[in-house]
């Protein structure tokens, strides 16, 4: 199972929401991601959304998504959630997985629920309108709202199920979410931390990889893809990673 957060999209150009140059130390989060804010500014949130949407737009899936989608096609039993609702895991290849914030790409009318995915980077007008004229909103999980139930109750089973948890670039500060690694620990599976300082989880990790997403899971997918050579067959059915080592919490 592989779980990720911002800093797997990072090394694509999308910024990241914590730490230096995160969005939150540059926009409050009162402003434009809670069902509030939209409820009494919808263009100025859609503006923000916009720009995002338009950044992403130009930017290509960096080398840690692509070896994300390379595990997909390895193991028989493989499952990807993320928090972002950047789409550049669905670009880099992944055909399953579990968004747990929602999806920037898709549009959601307030009034008849009506939702459809829209890759137009700019929008014709802001805040764009569903054909029953009420407004649309970014189909993305806001601050204060629940995550989607059906998904997340897929992503905990996976999580409960998983016998090797890699949870990358992710701060594990929003909750549930960052509940995942501590989970999976819980239920004995192998955790293995990527990210280029120890998250607000590390200490659940039995492994911390220090450094870019971008360098330790190509490396990764590259070992597999030599070990399954050896073993002279198309799919790992069961990993046999070591389960000796301790975390020390940054190592
Ligand atoms: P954060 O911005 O909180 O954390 C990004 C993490 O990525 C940090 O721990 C960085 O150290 C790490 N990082 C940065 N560059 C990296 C790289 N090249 N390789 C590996 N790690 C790297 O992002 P999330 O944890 O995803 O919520 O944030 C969780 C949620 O908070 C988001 O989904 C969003 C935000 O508010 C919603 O949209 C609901």
């Amino acid at each position: 199972m592989v779980f990720t957060g911002a800093g797997i999209s990072a090394e694509s150009g999308v910024p990241t929401f914590r730490g230096q140059d995160g969005l939150w130390n540059e926009f409050r989060v009162e402003d434009l991601a809670t069902p509030q804010a939209f409820a009494a500014h919808p263009k100025r949130v859609w503006e923000w959304y916009s720009w995002r949407r338009e950044l992403i737009s130009r930017i290509e899936p960096n080398p840690g998504p692509l070896a994300v989608a390379k595990f997909e096609r390895f193991f028989l039993s493989f499952c990807l959630v993320t928090q972002n609702v950047d789409g550049l895991h669905d670009r880099a290849g992944n055909e399953r997985i579990l968004k747990l914030h929602g999806d920037i790409w898709e549009l959601r009318c307030v009034s008849c629920g009506l939702s459809r995915i829209d890759f137009q980077a700019v929008l014709p007008s802001l805040p764009p309108l569903c054909e029953c004229g009420g407004l649309l909103r970014p189909g993305v999980v806001w601050f204060g709202e629940m995550l989607p139930v059906d998904v997340f109750e897929q992503a905990m089973h996976a999580t409960e199920s998983c016998d090797l948890f890699f949870s990358v670039g992710t701060s594990a500060q929003v909750f549930p979410a960052s509940q995942l690694p501590v989970i999976a620990r819980q239920r004995s599976a192998y955790v293995v931390e990527v990210n280029i300082e120890p998250s607000a989880a590390a200490y659940e990790a039995h492994e911390v990889l220090l450094g870019k997403a971008g360098e330790i899971l190509p490396a990764l997918a590259a070992s597999l893809q030599g070990a399954m050579a050896g073993l002279g067959r198309g799919k790992v059915h069961q990993p046999s990673f070591p389960r000796t080592r301790e975390s020390s919490g940054g190592t």
